[in-house]
């Protein structure tokens, strides 16, 4: 049985990346009918900046911990977990300020964390999660399309960026599905939408190793 876990960081309780998200889970259940699916909703999580305690905490867990570092150990092992956990991880995902929400900033504060998630080799960096498919569906107001030379992809700075922090965990199988031009009125928008529908079909019939053997 696959677990899907699925990661909401809009700040928006209807969120259109959350609704794309759902989608994906729906097609994929649609070929794998036992896969299983939790939610975690940044927006639902306390997350907090970490101060110099939460680093302290995080960063080394050693010595005697006051109940903020114990509070921030726990909620960092919890996240981490959940990660774990999962077979397959999908991530609803805004751009904001051409990367990523706040919350997906902090949580990523949480959750990557050496000795846990990475570590030190004597090559360099090592990640530490079991590598496994993330799904990002990243909806933007702009158009960042690659294939278009108008467009302001070169101002995408979030593509690269989830690659490579999601690499540095060991999580290298990373899909990208984009919805260009979310706010860009109703044609625009209609027409990154049908895009991201297709990428999505496209993304699950690619994925559909891992469903479980037929009865
Ligand atoms: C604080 C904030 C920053 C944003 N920054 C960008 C941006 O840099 N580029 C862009 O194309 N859209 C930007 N947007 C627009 C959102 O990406 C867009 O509305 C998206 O569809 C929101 O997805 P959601 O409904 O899942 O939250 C921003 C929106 C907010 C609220």
């Amino acid at each position: 049985m696959t677990h899907i876990y699925v990661l909401e960081t809009s700040p928006k309780d209807t969120a259109l990346s959350s609704e794309l998200a759902s989608l994906f889970v729906t097609g994929f259940q649609q070929l794998d009918k036992t896969a299983s699916v939790t939610r975690r909703r940044l927006r639902e999580t306390a997350l907090t900046s970490l101060d110099e305690g939460d680093i302290a905490a995080l960063r080394t867990q050693d010595g005697a911990m006051n109940a903020q570092q114990e509070a921030a150990i726990a909620l960092s092992d919890e996240l981490i977990s959940e990660l774990d956990k999962a077979d397959m991880i999908v991530i609803a995902a805004p751009f904001h300020n051409f990367t990523m929400t706040a919350l997906m900033r902090q949580w990523l504060d949480y959750v990557v964390r050496p000795g846990k998630s990475f570590g030190y080799s004597a090559v360099g960096p090592k990640g530490l999660l079991q590598d496994k498919p993330v799904v990002i569906l990243s909806t933007r107001g702009g158009n960042y399309r690659s294939s278009e030379e108008d467009s302001l992809h070169p101002a995408d700075f979030q593509t690269s960026y989830l690659r490579h922090i999601f690499g540095f965990m060991g999580l290298h199988s990373v899909s990208f599905i984009a919805a260009n031009g979310m706010d860009m009125g109703p044609e625009a928008r209609e027409a990154g939408l049908t895009e991201a529908q297709a990428e999505i079909d496209k993304v699950i019939s690619a994925l559909s190793h891992h469903l479980a053997p037929a009865a």
